[in-house]
């Protein structure tokens, strides 16, 4: 069963061995110098990411949670606020790809959207990520390509689109 449990620092603990794991760096935090690989430094930068981004107050931007795979972490999901809308974004571990994890992690993080109230989801990728582009237009997502980026754009109806705040 797939489930998304919101971040916290036990959560982070168990999503950064995910990510080493079966995970790239870059494919999953902002690069950082230095030999590649999980050295010690980027897994440090990983946990300081995710306090900043998420779980401390005074600087947090989104929400994350952990996405777990009957009880394993397998990887994350985000949403982050812009005005009326919120950004979305995904990472699984390589052994959990292409196995239909990320269509149901697409579907619990509308309903979270949906449930926040914002009228728009929205997310970016890349022309070559054949996958993440799948999974936004699996949602009726219009999704326009400029260069190698690609936008995605959901009108999602909810309070904020009807003008309640
Ligand atoms: C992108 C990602 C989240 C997709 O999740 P996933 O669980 O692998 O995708 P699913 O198995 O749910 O497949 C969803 C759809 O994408 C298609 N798909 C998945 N991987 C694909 C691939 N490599 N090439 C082409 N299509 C692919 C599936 O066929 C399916 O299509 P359908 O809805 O028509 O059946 C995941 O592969 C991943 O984490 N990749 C690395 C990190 C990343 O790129 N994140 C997104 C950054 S924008």
């Amino acid at each position: 069963m797939i489930t998304l449990t919101p971040l916290d620092e036990a959560a982070l603990a168990r999503l950064l061995e995910a990510a080493v794991a079966g995970a790239d760096p870059l494919e999953v935090m902002p690069p950082v110098d230095g030999p590649p690989g999980w050295t010690p430094t980027r897994r440090e930068a990983f946990l300081a990411f995710h306090r900043a981004r998420s779980l401390n107050p005074a600087t947090a931007v989104e929400r994350t949670w952990v996405i777990d795979a009957d009880g394993t972490a397998v990887g994350a999901a985000r949403l982050e606020p812009h005005g009326d809308a919120v950004e979305a974004g995904i990472w699984l571990s390589r052994d959990a790809r292409g196995r239909g994890i990320g269509k149901q992690v697409t579907a619990l993080l509308l309903a979270e959207a949906r449930k926040s109230g914002a009228a728009r989801f929205i997310a970016s990728t890349t022309a070559g990520n054949h996958g993440a582009r799948a999974l936004l237009s699996g949602t009726g997502a219009a999704l326009t390509a400029e260069g190698d980026e690609v936008a995605a754009e959901l009108r999602l109806g909810g309070a904020a689109a009807a003008g309640r705040e």
